[in-house]
C-alpha cells in the first residue's frame, strides 16, 4: 500500500512531463515563449556561428585581387510555400557558380515540391512560422547563422521571399555590392574592408506608436524606448559583420520574442532588424531597402500582387527606378502564375 502523501507526490511528479507536453496546446497559440525546444536549438546554432566566425576570418582584401578567393553573396530564401520563380532564379544564377550560395528556410508543416538545379539540397533545418509572431525573426536568424557557418566567404546576406524576383543581372548586383567599401581599416598584416548593409530604417511611420505598444504598455522598456524603435522592410542585404550582430543579440530578442496582445499592429520582423541595427551601427547602414514593393491599394497588410497581365519589360524597368541614386535589385510580390508571362524576361 502506498501512503497517501507519497501517492500525491508520485502523481505530481508523473504529471510534470504531461504539463510540459500539453502547455503549448492549453495556452493561447501566441505564447511562443513556451516553445523552448525551438529556442534551445537556435541558441546552440547561434553559438556555433559565433564560434565559427571567430575562428575563420578570411582575408577579403579586394575582389579585384587575383590571389584571394572572391567574396560571395548568400541568398536566403524565406518561404512558406513552393518557390514560385525557380526558372527565373536559375537564369539569374547561371554562370556565377563560385560567387553565391543559396539557403532555404521553409515552414516544415507545408508540403513543398523540392526544387532542383541550384536549389537542390539547399534547405536548412527549419521550424514553423506564423504571421504576426516572432517566428519570422527566428527563421531569418536561422538562415543568417547557417550561412555564416557554412562558408566564410559569404560576405553579404540577401533575404528574399518566394514572391521576390530579381530586377537586374547577378553581375550588376555583385559589382554594386562589392563596389566601394565604406571604410578601409588597415593594420600591418591585412586590410579589412567594411561594406555597407542595405536595410530600410525609418522612424516616421504613422502607426509606429501602436506597433511599439503591440506587446503591452512599457514592456519594451528599458531595452528599447519608443524614440529608438524603428520600422523597415523585412527584406534586406546585410554585411557579415551585421549578420553576426543580429545572431549575437540577446537583449532586444528578449523583448521582440514576446507575443503581441494587439495582433493588428504585430509585425515583429519589420521592427526587430531595423531597430537593432540602428542602435548598433546606423552609419554602416544605407537605411533604404533594395527590394521594391508596391503598397498602393494594399489590403490586410499585403502589398499589391502583380498578375501576369501587368508584367512586361516596361514594368521591370519601372520597378528598378528609385528616387535616389540607387536602383532596386528585387521586387515583390508577384503572382506565382506569371512565369509564362516572363519567358522573354532577361535577368
Ligand atoms: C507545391 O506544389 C505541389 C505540386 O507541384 C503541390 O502538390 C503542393 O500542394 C504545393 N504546395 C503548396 C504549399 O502550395
Ligand atoms: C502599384 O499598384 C497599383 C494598383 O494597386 C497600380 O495601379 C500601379 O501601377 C502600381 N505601380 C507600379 C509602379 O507598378
Ligand atoms: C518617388 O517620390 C514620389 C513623390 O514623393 C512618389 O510618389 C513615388 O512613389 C516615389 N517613387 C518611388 C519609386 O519610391
Amino acid at each position: 500500500m502506498f501512503s497517501s502523501p507519497l501517492l500525491i507526490s508520485f502523481t505530481l511528479l508523473l504529471s510534470l512531463p504531461l504539463l510540459f507536453f500539453f502547455a503549448p496546446q492549453i495556452l493561447p497559440p501566441n505564447h511562443f515563449h513556451f516553445l523552448l525546444p525551438d529556442e534551445l536549438d537556435d541558441l546552440s546554432l547561434f553559438h556555433r556561428a559565433t564560434v565559427a566566425s571567430t575562428h575563420s576570418s578570411p582575408r577579403i582584401v579586394s575582389h579585384l585581387g587575383t590571389t584571394n578567393p572572391k567574396p560571395k553573396i548568400a541568398f536566403l530564401f524565406l518561404t512558406n510555400s513552393n518557390l514560385s520563380f525557380v526558372p527565373l532564379w536559375e537564369k539569374f544564377f547561371h554562370g556565377n557558380q563560385p560567387l553565391f550560395n543559396i539557403y532555404i528556410h521553409s515552414d516544415p508543416s507545408i508540403t513543398l515540391t523540392p526544387p532542383g538545379g541550384v536549389f537542390h539540397g539547399r534547405f536548412i533545418a527549419s521550424k514553423k512560422t506564423h504571421r504576426a509572431s516572432p517566428t519570422l525573426i527566428s527563421a531569418t536568424r536561422r538562415l543568417l547563422a547557417t550561412a555564416i557557418i557554412d562558408d566564410p566567404l559569404n560576405q553579404y546576406f540577401a533575404l528574399v521571399s518566394q514572391y521576390c524576383v530579381p530586377l537586374h543581372s547577378f553581375n550588376f548586383m555583385y559589382n554594386y555590392l562589392f563596389r566601394n567599401p565604406l571604410t578601409s581599416i588597415s593594420s600591418f598584416s591585412s586590410t579589412q574592408l567594411e561594406y555597407q548593409s542595405f536595410i530600410e530604417i525609418l522612424s516616421d511611420e504613422p502607426n509606429l506608436f501602436e506597433r511599439y505598444g503591440a506587446r503591452g504598455d512599457d514592456v519594451m522598456l528599458p531595452e528599447v524606448s519608443f524614440e529608438e524603435f524603428r520600422v523597415g522592410s523585412q527584406f534586406f542585404i546585410l554585411t557579415r559583420r551585421h549578420a553576426l550582430a543580429v545572431i549575437r543579440d540577446r537583449k532586444l530578442w528578449r523583448k521582440f520574442r514576446l507575443p503581441c496582445l494587439n495582433v493588428d499592429s504585430c509585425y515583429p520582423e519589420e521592427h526587430y532588424f531595423p531597430t537593432l541595427l540602428s542602435m548598433e551601427d546606423l552609419k554602416g547602414c544605407s537605411q533604404f531597402t533594395l527590394t521594391r514593393v508596391n503598397w498602393t491599394g494594399s489590403f490586410d497588410g499585403h502589398p499589391h500582387l502583380y498578375t501576369p497581365l501587368e508584367v512586361s519589360a516596361e514594368l521591370v524597368y519601372r520597378l528598378r527606378q528609385s528616387n535616389s541614386s540607387y536602383s532596386y535589385f528585387f521586387a515583390r510580390k508577384f503572382s506565382p502564375g506569371l512565369l509564362g508571362a516572363v519567358d522573354g524576361y532577361r535577368c
